[in-house]
C-alpha cells in the first residue's frame, strides 16, 4: 500500500515537471530550430553584428545597447528592457511594440515559438 501512494506521489510530481504545457517556459532545443529564421540578420557570437546586432547577452539587457551596433532611432528612443514579456510582444510583432524599427521581420505567429525562441537566447549567453 504504501509503496503504491509513493508511486502516484512520483507520477504526480513527474506530472507537474513535463506536464503543464500552460506553463510559458520554452524548450531551448526547438527554440535552435526557430531562431533559423533570425539567423540570416543575428548572431549569437558576443560582437558579431550582421543585419542586426548580436542578441548575445540579449535578455536582461536595455534596448539597443549593443556598442558598435547602428539601431533605428526608434529603438533608441524605446526605453525597453528586454525581459520575456518584452521579447514575446517584440518577436510577435515587432512593429507593434517599436513601430519605427528596422527589424523587417513579420513575427514568429505562434506562442509556442516565441516562448522556445526566448529560452534558446537564454541558453547560449543570454
Ligand atoms: C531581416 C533581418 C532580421 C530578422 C530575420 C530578425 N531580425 Fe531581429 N533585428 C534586426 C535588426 C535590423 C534589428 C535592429 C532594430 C532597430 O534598430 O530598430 C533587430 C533587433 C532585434 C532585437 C533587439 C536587439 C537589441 O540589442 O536591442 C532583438 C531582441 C531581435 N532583433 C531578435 C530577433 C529574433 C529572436 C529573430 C528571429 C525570430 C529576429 N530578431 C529576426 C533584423 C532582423
Amino acid at each position: 500500500m504504501k509503496s503504491s501512494i509513493i508511486k502516484i506521489v512520483g507520477f504526480a510530481a513527474v506530472l507537474g515537471m513535463f506536464g503543464s504545457p500552460a506553463l510559458a517556459e520554452g524548450d531551448a532545443e526547438a527554440g535552435a530550430k526557430v531562431f533559423k529564421k533570425c539567423k540570416a540578420c543575428h548572431s549569437m557570437e558576443e560582437g558579431k553584428k550582421k543585419v542586426g546586432p548580436s542578441l548575445f547577452g540579449v535578455i536582461g539587457r536595455a534596448a539597443g545597447a549593443v556598442e558598435g551596433y547602428k539601431y533605428s532611432k526608434a529603438m533608441l528612443a524605446s526605453g525597453l528592457t528586454w525581459n520575456d514579456e518584452k521579447l514575446a510582444e517584440y518577436l510577435t510583432k515587432p512593429r507593434a511594440l517599436v513601430p519605427k524599427t528596422k527589424m523587417s521581420f513579420a513575427g514568429l505567429k505562434k506562442e509556442d515559438d516565441v516562448a522556445n525562441v526566448i529560452a534558446y537566447l537564454k541558453a547560449n549567453g543570454g
